[in-house]
Formats: structure tokens, C-alpha cells, sequence
């Protein structure tokens, strides 16, 4: 761990604090380590009018993308008669002083549109503008107090100041670097193989660890593999180092930071594929921007920020020759391979191999470890529906039947346990409710992040909670929401426990249904109406449908 500069730690204290988000201590690490040099803090706001309209600080000089520090209202009206303010991690560790130059309101629509070249929320970058940022910005300049601590890969992990002297301890005066948020296959194996032979240079693969695309896999997993692949090459030709860069998926605009990075972590060059940092398809299901569009803006920029670009096509495989080769050089009739991202998540759901020619074995093995089939997922079953519905019922007749099944552990969150171990101070106004809905998501999230099966059963009458949820869920795995939609009549007909009556009698508050709106489900996996097949029937029929889903294995 670095020393911290215990002078300034002291004075930090002090100040206002600012606990930074994800994004904002990759941003600051690279400020802190020069990997963004020359930028010395987060963008005033002469910095940012200038990059977000003509690519330049204001002193002229590239810099393809607004580096900002962005607060919400509140942190603005406290910090409004400091001039500093303390930066601290998630834990509460001081990291640097922020000497404030400029607090204002950015247009973000503006700056969507001007660094990304659209407005469309399906841009991880433009949505971040649009729908996570906080609507303020403070720029100034960082005094340094300890760079973030990083629990994971610390020995590989460097600063550019470490590469420059590896590099030239080792004498390497030529190094590619490879830039990725991906596992490596064989074809970026090839690709990196045949630039190093050209150049006459060795190779620094450089994956990006901060953010990456929502969906990538994540970066343990892909370390190990990136670990193996290292292996592969021939000796003292290649050196992989983390890089705590948080992409914003910016395409052509990206390119050129990530160039700018490599240049200041000592690299000569920068291997630029198709569609380098490309966000994907937009709503209109069209790419974003076109596959050579960074390639072509590198070209432009590579002489005045002094790294030269190795340009590559996109790569197939071609059996016949038992290479891969640029899609352009293949003959008219002669065959080839390719495998995309989402046809390598389908092998991995279903647990079919992944193809030899494609990756190396070591590398599908860690895959196919940390990916099981969706039948060895954790899963989170959601029922929701009225008191009386009947979800407590079918929850407890799947618990069962997956006891029975048994392919792994089954833990029950039904309304009335969780009310009574998890939130037995809660009540039922909205702010209750909505607090009990996300501890039975987070609960469920966490056994389903670790391979088990939740099966949860409560009201839960609003949209939004359920929502959240399923957001927060599949993330960690699958999420099927099952709404018994039992009508309010003979849930009250059969009023089990005597609450609708009393609800009638105005003695019970805001009871579902009666006194408090149940919003039902638009986008619920399975619907059930209880009232007319008995509980067995409707159970059988749920299992089946998760079976036929894929993620439950057929009885044999
Ligand atoms: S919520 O809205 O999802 O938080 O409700 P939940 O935790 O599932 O509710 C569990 C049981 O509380 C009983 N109960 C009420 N339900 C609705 N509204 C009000 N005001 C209320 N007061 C008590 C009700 O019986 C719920 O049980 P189930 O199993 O759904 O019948």
C-alpha cells in the first residue's frame, strides 16, 4: 500500500466530504497516477466547455472526453463557502483534496449529444449522462493523499511511472498494447501475435478493470483467463497489467483515450480492432457508430498524441488453414468461423463446450466454471400477488418440489416470515413497504449471486419496487416473476385470515386492495389464477414451465 501524505490527511479533515462513486475513483486514480496526464484534477469548467465542443483542453492541447466530478444539490449548498473539499472512498479513507474551482450546472443532453453523437439511453455513456450523473459539476485541481487501495491483483497492478521503468529495465523500446474488457480467445491471440512479428515490438496487455459494458464478464473471471493466456506467449514478449480505467463506451471518441492512456503508460503503439469501445446497437437495433469509425478517427489524431495505431479487420477462422485471418482476406468459397458474444453465452447457458478453435482450453474451463448452465444458476422465483391470493400456498408447494429435485439449496422468503425475522419493525405505508420489497431483493440477490434458489412471496403491490428487483437480481442470475392473479372478490370470499373484513371495517390501514392500490405486473414470466385448479395442479404447471425455461434439469 502507498504511504499516504499524512500533513494533508490531517488538513482534509477539515473539509467537506465527498464519498466517491465507482466511476469517480477510477477517474481520480488515473489523475493521481498520470494515466490522464496532463489533466491535474477533475475539469473546470473551461476545460469541459472546451473538450465537450472541440476535443481540446483550453489550452489547446487533445483530450477527447469530459473527465468531471459530478455532485448532487445537496453536496452544492454545503460546500458553497469551502474553496476545498476531502475526496474519501467507500470505506471513508481520505484520498485527496479537491481545491474547488468551478461548481455549475452542465447541459448533459448537450454533452450526450456532443461527445457520444446521440441521446439514446441505450448509450452506457449517454445514459450515465442522462439517467445516473448528478446534475452538478466541480471541477479543480487534486492535491494527492493516497491512491485507492485495491484488495485485488495488487502485484498486477502499475502505475504509468512502473511500466515506463519495467519497460525499459527489460529494454523493451517498442510495446504494443492491447486494450480489452473481454476474456481473450485465440483470434486476439493470433492478431496480437502478428503485430508483435510486424513491429518487431513486444506486447502489454492492458484490460480495463473499472466499468465496463453492463453484461461483461467480470473482471476475476476474466483475469484468470487473461493469467493463462499470458502462458502462450513466448517468453519476456508480453507483460499483462490492470488498468482502473472506467470505459463510457464512447467508440471512436474513446479510441483516442485510450490511446492518450497507453502513450502515458509508455506504449508505442495501441492495436485498434472493429468497433473499438463500440456500445453496441442502438434502439433503432443499428450499431452506434460504424465498425472502422475509430479506426479512422486514431488516424487522424495518432501523429500529434504520438502513439501509432496497429490497425486490425475483424478476424474469422478458417479451418482449412487452421488460422484466422482478417474476414477480407478469405476467399469467396472458402469456409470460416465465427463465434459473437451472445452465441458464446448460449453455448455456456445450455453447457454445451466451447469449440477448441475458437479459445484455448484453459480459458473455456475457467469460463465454463464461473458460467454454469442456467440448470447449475442461482434463480430467484418472485410470486407476487393479494393477501389471500394463494402465493404463500404455491411457494411453499415449489419449495417443496426443488427440495425434492434437489439440484441446489432452496431458501423460502415468504411475506409473513420475512415480516417477522427481517423486518419485523416495518409497517404498511409506501415507504414500509417499498423498504420490505428491496430486503427481500437484496436477501434474494445474495443467495441467488451464490447458486442457491430463492423463492420469495410477498404482496408486493408496486411496480417500481419489483422493478428494482429484477434489475438488481439479474444481475446475479435468473429472475422469474410469477403474479397470482387471484381476483380481489375471492381473495375476500376466502379471507383466510379474517383481514379483508377488518379492512372493510376501516379497522386495518391501507390493506391491499381495499385501502391501497395493487399495481398489477406487466412483465410477470408466468401468470396463475388460483381460484379455480387446486393448489397441486398450478404447481406441477409452474414447475414445468421453470423446466421447460432451461433452469431446472428434467426428471430422468
Ligand atoms: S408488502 O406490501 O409486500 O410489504 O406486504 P407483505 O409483507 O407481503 O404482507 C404480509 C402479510 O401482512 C398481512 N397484512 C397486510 N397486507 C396488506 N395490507 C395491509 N395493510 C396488511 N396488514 C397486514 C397480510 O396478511 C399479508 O399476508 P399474505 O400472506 O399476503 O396474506
Amino acid at each position: 500500500m502507498n504511504k499516504p501524505n499524512l500533513e494533508l490527511k490531517a488538513e482534509a479533515n477539515n473539509y467537506p466530504s465527498l464519498q466517491l462513486s465507482n466511476r469517480h475513483l477510477c477517474d481520480l486514480e488515473l489523475v493521481m497516477n498520470g494515466g490522464f496526464d496532463p489533466l491535474t484534477g477533475f475539469m473546470s469548467r473551461g476545460d469541459y466547455d472546451s473538450v465537450v465542443s472541440d476535443m481540446r483542453l483550453s489550452n489547446g492541447s487533445l483530450w477527447p472526453v469530459p473527465i468531471t466530478l459530478d455532485v448532487n444539490d445537496k453536496f452544492v449548498s454545503e460546500i458553497s463557502t469551502n474553496p476545498k473539499i476531502a475526496l474519501r472512498d467507500k470505506e471513508g479513507f481520505i484520498l485527496a483534496i479537491l481545491k474547488v474551482e468551478d461548481i455549475w450546472k452542465p447541459n448533459l443532453l448537450f454533452e450526450a449529444k456532443s461527445v457520444f453523437g446521440t441521446s439514446d439511453i441505450k448509450h452506457p455513456g449517454v445514459n450515465y449522462l442522462l439517467n445516473i450523473s448528478n446534475k452538478n459539476y466541480i471541477g479543480g485541481k487534486i492535491e494527492k493523499i493516497s491512491t485507492p487501495y485495491h484488495h485485488d491483483y495488487g502485484d498486477i497492478r502499475h502505475t504509468p511511472g512502473e511500466l515506463k521503468s519495467i519497460f525499459k529495465k527489460n529494454k523493451w523500446s517498442k510495446v504494443i498494447a492491447f486494450q480489452t474488457r473481454n476474456p481473450l480467445h485465440k483470434a486476439h491471440f493470433e492478431l496480437t501475435r502478428k503485430a508483435m512479428k510486424e513491429f518487431n515490438a513486444k506486447l502489454l496487455i492492458h484490460p480495463v478493470v473499472g466499468a465496463t459494458k453492463p453484461g461483461d464478464v467480470n473482471h476475476f473471471t476474466r483475469t484468470r483467463c487473461y493469467k493463462h493466456i499470458m502462458k502462450e506467449y513466448p517468453k519476456n514478449s508480453a507483460f499483462l497489467s490492470l488498468l482502473p480505467l472506467a470505459m463510457r463506451m464512447g467508440g471512436p471518441k474513446e479510441t483516442l483515450l485510450h490511446a492518450k492512456i497507453r502513450k502515458n503508460y509508455g506504449c508505442t503503439h495501441l492495436i485498434v480492432g472493429r468497433d473499438h469501445a463500440g456500445p453496441g446497437l442502438d434502439s433503432n437495433n443499428e450499431p452506434f457508430y460504424g465498425p472502422y469509425e475509430a479506426q479512422d478517427m486514431l488516424k487522424t489524431y495518432q501523429d500529434e498524441l504520438e502513439i501509432e495505431m496497429v490497425p486490425f479487420k475483424f478476424m474469422v477462422y478458417t479451418p482449412k488453414s487452421n488460422t484466422f485471418k482478417a474476414l477480407d482476406d478469405v476467399d469467396q468459397d472458402e469456409e470460416y468461423k465465427t463465434l459473437s458474444g451472445t452465441e458464446l453465452r448460449q453455448l455456456l447457458e445450455k453447457g454445451k463446450g466451447i469449440p477448441e478453435w475458437f479459445t484455448f482450453k484453459s480459458v473455456a474451463n475457467e469460463l465454463e466454471r464461473s458460467n454454469p448452465p442456467l440448470e447449475k444458476r442461482g434463480l430467484t422465483i418472485f410470486f407476487t400477488g393479494l393477501s389471500g391470493s394463494g402465493k404463500s400456498t404455491l411457494a411453499n408447494g415449489l419449495v417443496t418440489r426443488f427440495l425434492e429435485q434437489g439440484s441446489r439449496p432452496v431458501t423460502l422468503l415468504d411475506g409473513d416470515i420475512v415480516r417477522t425475522n427481517l423486518s419485523s419493525e416495518l409497517g404498511f405505508s409506501k415507504e414500509h413497504r417499498s423498504i420490505n420489497i428491496k430486503r427481500i431483493g437484496y436477501v434474494a440477490s445474495e443467495i441467488t449471486k451464490n447458486g442457491g434458489i430463492a423463492i420469495c412471496a410477498p404482496i408486493a403491490p408496486y411496480e417500481k419496487d419489483r422493478k428494482i428487483n429484477r434489475k438488481l437480481i439479474s444481475k446475479e442470475g435468473a429472475y422469474i416473476e410469477i403474479f397470482v392473479n387471484t381476483p380481489l372478490e375471492k381473495c375476500e370470499e376466502r379471507d383466510s385470515k379474517g383481514l379483508y373484513a377488518l379492512a372493510r371495517e376501516g379497522k386495518i390501514k391501507e390493506f391491499t386492495g381495499i385501502s391501497d392500490p395493487y399495481q398489477e405486473p406487466i412483465d410477470a414470466e408466468i401468470v396463475i389464477n388460483s381460484s379455480g385448479e387446486n393448489p397441486e395442479v398450478l404447481v406441477k404447471k409452474i414447475y414445468e414451465k421453470i423446466v421447460s425455461m432451461g433452469f431446472i434439469e428434467e426428471d430422468k
